[in-house]
């Protein structure tokens, strides 16, 4: 049986799982061009199709998330998702009238599912799917935290597991408390919406004038710059109780903003973000710990947007009570598309384990389209028939400082680039950090950029697990061991922390290109961020890698078995 999973609101997308593989998912962003798109994800149907080689007629079920009142509405009316997509990116003016939508937003998304919101959810839905030629196909909806939970428990390889959700809203919810269990999901706590970490968060990172729902990052690097401030005299610390695994917000989602605002007009940015980290580290951490005591579970997965805050993740992995913790790489709200697909075929076929190695589920392309790309636009480029003479020759342009745009093989779901569509360099320069920030990717120079470091380098950090599997993923920070720093200038923190990639021999290519930097440089590791420009998502195509690299004006591109050198 095969089931096509679609989700049409914040980062759109869509996935096909077939028995226990995944077999296709990508995002809305990656063909439409537009970061985090919210449309209905014709795009990504078709590339499913496309790819698979499937016409409509070789799905069986088709599976939807969330039919919460707001998600209903903008389905009836997308013009209202759209309108407010512009507001959140700042791409329009700011007025009384954006201030009213916005709160008409966090009023509306907090009246949660009902039969008629189903219904009426369906029939929508159904109508843009009849259009795309999927007739009378099973439409299955799945509430928004079961499709998180289902994504973190059935990928995690654990066999009884502490699931946790926590994310802005969603049919209601804000989070859940689930125990995964010889294959079974059992809820065992849900949080409303109205007490909600991650809209408290998205409110934080408004008021600092950045984008909620995507610099939230931002927010989380900031901190580092910070005096501290005492948990004691932290005014954002009484927001929350949490008590067993309950939580209680102060101030529902409006009066928090409010009251939100207040505090940052008695502190400089920097401390505003230090206390609210804080907060959310100290209040989800509390919560961990209760869930864990409640259901006497040792490992833990989890999903939802929260967890894109690797501080928080390096904290759940460092308590004592958790002997192993896993976070779905796609935790957002993009990653529902797969997440309702298998929330599916747990219903339909009793399947809750996946083979997990990578995120590599989208699209490849082969040489004819590369070559056709690089001569459309007049690119000079060299192709190398031996693939170890061209991993040798990138190897020693980055280890002489140069840094490399590297697409390679099916594109990535999820956030993180991890070695197929990744901007490259030595990963020991703050000059190459600066660099990149300021010039090519046009970031704010406080945020931090990510290593690539071979299984055998993990050792490298503290609290690392003695063995691999190490991270894959770039879901959670970690503390380095002492004089590990100098060697990764340009990949940590402020604070002392990185966010790496552990790469094995599975990762094929990008290994042996590690391995080469390793026997030049002595070290297995590199600088690692992603190929597109702050604000794209990420390359998708040879046509998107050849656009971004006239626009950066970069001098090395290694496209599959091409090396695309600048022309003066
Ligand atoms: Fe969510």
């Amino acid at each position: 049986m095969r089931i096509l999973g679609i989700w049409d609101g914040h980062d759109a997308g869509a996935a096909v799982v077939s028995e226990g593989t995944i077999e296709f998912a990508i995002n809305e962003e990656r063909l439409s061009g537009r970061k985090l798109d919210v449309g209905f994800p014709t795009l990504s149907i078709e590339a499913c199709l496309n790819y698979l080689n499937l016409t409509p007629d070789d799905i069986d079920h088709i599976s939807s998330s969330t039919t919460d009142f707001s998600k209903t509405l903008t389905r009836a009316a997308p013009s209202l998702k759209e309108q407010y997509y512009m507001i959140r990116r700042r791409k329009t003016e700011q007025g009384s009238m954006s201030a009213l939508k916005k709160k008409a937003k966090y009023f509306l998304t907090e009246i949660g599912p009902s039969r008629l919101t189903e219904i009426a959810s369906g029939v929508l839905l159904k109508k843009r799917l009849r259009a795309m030629g999927f007739k009378d196909k099973p439409l299955l909806h799945f509430d928004h935290h079961l499709c998180h939970a289902a994504s973190a428990a059935f990928c995690s390889g654990f066999d009884r597991c502490l699931i946790l959700t926590l994310d802005g809203i969603g049919d209601g919810l804000s989070g859940s408390v689930s125990v995964f269990e010889e294959g079974r999901l059992h809820r065992v706590a849900a949080i409303s919406g109205r007490d909600s970490f991650g809209i408290f968060f998205e409110h934080v990172t408004n008021l600092l004038n950045m984008r909620e729902l995507e610099d939230e990052g931002k927010v989380m690097a900031l901190a580092d710059y910070a005096y501290p401030v005492e948990d004691s005299k932290n005014p954002m610390m009484e927001l929350f109780s949490v008590s067993g695994v309950n939580v209680a917000a102060r101030y529902g989602s409006l009066e928090m903003y409010e009251r939100l605002k207040k505090i940052l007009w008695r502190y400089p940015s920097e401390q505003f973000a230090f206390m609210a980290q804080r907060t959310l580290e100290a209040k989800v951490i509390a919560l961990i710990e209760n869930a864990l005591h409640a259901t006497r579970c040792k490992y833990i997965a989890m999903s939802g947007g929260v967890f894109s805050n690797i501080r928080v993740n390096m904290l759940v992995d460092e308590l004592k009570g958790v002997t192993g913790s896993f976070i779905f790489p796609h935790m957002g709200d993009g990653g529902l598309a797969l997440g309702a697909a298998m929330a599916a075929n747990y219903k339909l076929n009793n399947i809750s384990r996946y083979e997990f190695n990578d995120v590599f589920f989208g699209p490849d392309f082969g040489s004819q389209a590369i070559v056709d790309t690089l001569n459309k636009y007049n690119l000079k480029y060299t192709k190398y028939e031996d693939a170890d003479e061209l991993i040798k020759e990138t190897a020693a342009l980055i280890a002489a400082g140069q840094i490399v745009f590297w697409f390679q093989g099916r594109m990535e779901y999820g956030p993180r680039a991890l070695g197929h569509r990744s901007i490259l360099a030595m990963a020991n320069s703050e000059e190459i950090k600066n660099h990149l920030n300021l010039r090519l990717k046009m970031r704010v120079w406080y945020q931090p950029f990510c290593p690539s470091i071979l299984d055998e380098d993990f050792r490298y950090f503290a609290a690392a697990p003695e063995t691999p599997p190490f991270d894959k993923f770039m879901t959670r920070g970690y503390r380095l061991m002492p004089g590990a720093a100098s060697e990764m200038k340009g990949v940590i923190s402020l604070a002392g922390t990185c966010r790496p990639q552990a790469v094995s021999e599975r990762d094929g290519r990008y290994y042996s290109l590690l391995r080469e930097v390793k026997r030049l440089t002595g070290r297995g590791i590199v600088l690692n961020t992603s190929f597109n420009l702050h604000g794209d998502p990420l390359v998708c195509s040879p046509e998107d890698a050849a656009k971004t690299f006239i626009a950066t004006n970069n001098d090395y591109m290694v496209i599959e078995n091409f090396m695309v050198t600048r022309t003066p």
